[in-house]
């Protein structure tokens, strides 16, 4: 069957056309076109995402970029069987338009939608690539899934496909959100993530003591407000070079990388100790890694050598950890398999909806 995947959560507009079979879950999928419109560009001057920019850049794209997919796959919409369509959590001003559209083409051409919740889009993401998703379906569950992104910072055990219990979640900013802020203090430009982590390779990750909040209560919850307006003080603390426009000051390269290492080794040292002790709590017979944060790759070290050995670890491919609409088409086509969806009448935009209350 032909799944046409839309998402709109968020700063990306994105669509993909997947052709995946109509019975079995297992079965290996087939991404005809993965196309994805990034509106970084025109949320930067703002250091992060506008929701009217963000909709507007959305009704623009989204037509445009639908037609552009349907041509690459060849593929007509006589041929779309299912549609998938992110309905939440994400910014409701985004969501409506990747929504509205598909719900419109569902109506006009009679075809079934399944509202895809934008987390559990992620959680499918090791399933886009072939490697992974044998890897994954020859393995038994529980699995334990860590999602790191800009919007969330959750520890779920994943018992089956679409049941999810959350371990625990981030009690104020998500771990990306904290690269983004940190990145925008020191002037790095937005999405912060990849900036910071680069300078990170640079400098030393003794050089700052900055906090690892929670890391020691024996919960799996998180925290990065404190982390952030830590890096905030020390930057207040340092008078390192000129003041630039008022606002940002121009540090030296070496000190802005010195504040990066340090800062990422302890956002990351929190999240690695907290999946080790969910791992010890919960033996899940593998761990996965999802969202834009696990493209990370001091993460991705450090929880290879601190993981025990026995649980294999999975992360996407480096194409499928941030927002993509293949991740949201997999889903929808897992949703409508189990039939465990609601019919169109009942689909709405939901701004907050945690994973465990899908359906
Ligand atoms: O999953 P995603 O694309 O969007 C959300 O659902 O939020 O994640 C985007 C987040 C941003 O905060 C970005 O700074 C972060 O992922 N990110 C990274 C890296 N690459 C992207 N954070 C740390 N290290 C990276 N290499
Ligand atoms: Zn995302």
């Amino acid at each position: 069957m032909i799944i046409l995947g839309i998402e709109t959560s968020c700063d990306e507009t994105a669509v993909a056309i997947i052709e995946a079979d109509a019975k079995d879950n297992l079965q290996p999928i087939k991404i005809l076109v993965s196309e994805i419109s990034s509106q970084v560009a025109l949320h930067a001057p703002y250091g992060g995402v506008v929701p009217r920019i963000a909709k507007f850049a959305h009704e623009e794209q989204l037509p445009l970029l639908i037609d552009q997919a349907l041509t690459a796959a060849k593929v007509t919409w006589e041929q779309v069987n299912l549609l998938a369509v992110t309905t939440g959590p994400g910014l409701a001003p985004a969501l409506s338009v990747g929504f509205n559209y598909g719900r419109q083409q569902a109506e006009q051409r009679n075809i079934p939608l399944v509202g895809v919740n934008h987390i559990e889009g992620h959680i499918y993401s090791p399933w886009l690539d072939a490697d992974t998703a044998n890897k994954l379906n020859q393995l038994a569950w529980p699995i334990l899934i860590l999602v790191i992104s800009g919007g969330h910072t959750q520890l779920v055990l994943m018992t089956g496909f679409g049941d999810y219990q959350i371990l625990g979640r981030t009690l104020d900013d998500a771990v990306g959100e904290s690269f983004d802020k940190v990145a925008k203090m020191l002037g790095l430009g937005y999405p912060g993530g990849p900036a910071v982590s680069q300078a990170a390779r640079q400098g030393q990750i003794s050089a700052f003591h900055f906090p690892r909040p929670l890391m020691r209560e024996l919960n799996y919850d998180f925290s990065y407000a404190g982390l952030k307006t830590s890096v905030l003080y020390t930057l207040r603390g340092q008078n390192t070079g000129r003041i630039n426009d008022g606002a940002v000051k121009e540090y030296s390269q070496n000190y802005i990388n010195d504040i990066c290492a340090s800062f990422e080794a302890a956002a990351i040292e929190v999240l690695v100790t907290k999946t080790v002790r969910a791992i010890t709590a919960f033996q899940p017979r593998a761990v996965t890694v999802v969202g834009g944060v696990s493209a990370n790759q001091y993460l991705r070290q450090q929880l290879i050598s601190a993981a025990p050995e026995t649980v294999p670890l999975i992360f996407p491919a480096l194409a499928w950890t941030g927002d993509n609409a293949a991740m949201i088409a997999v889903a929808g086509w897992q949703r409508f398999l189990s039939q465990k969806y609601l019919p169109l009448a009942q689909v709405d935009i939901k701004a907050r909806w945690p994973i465990s209350e899908i359906f």
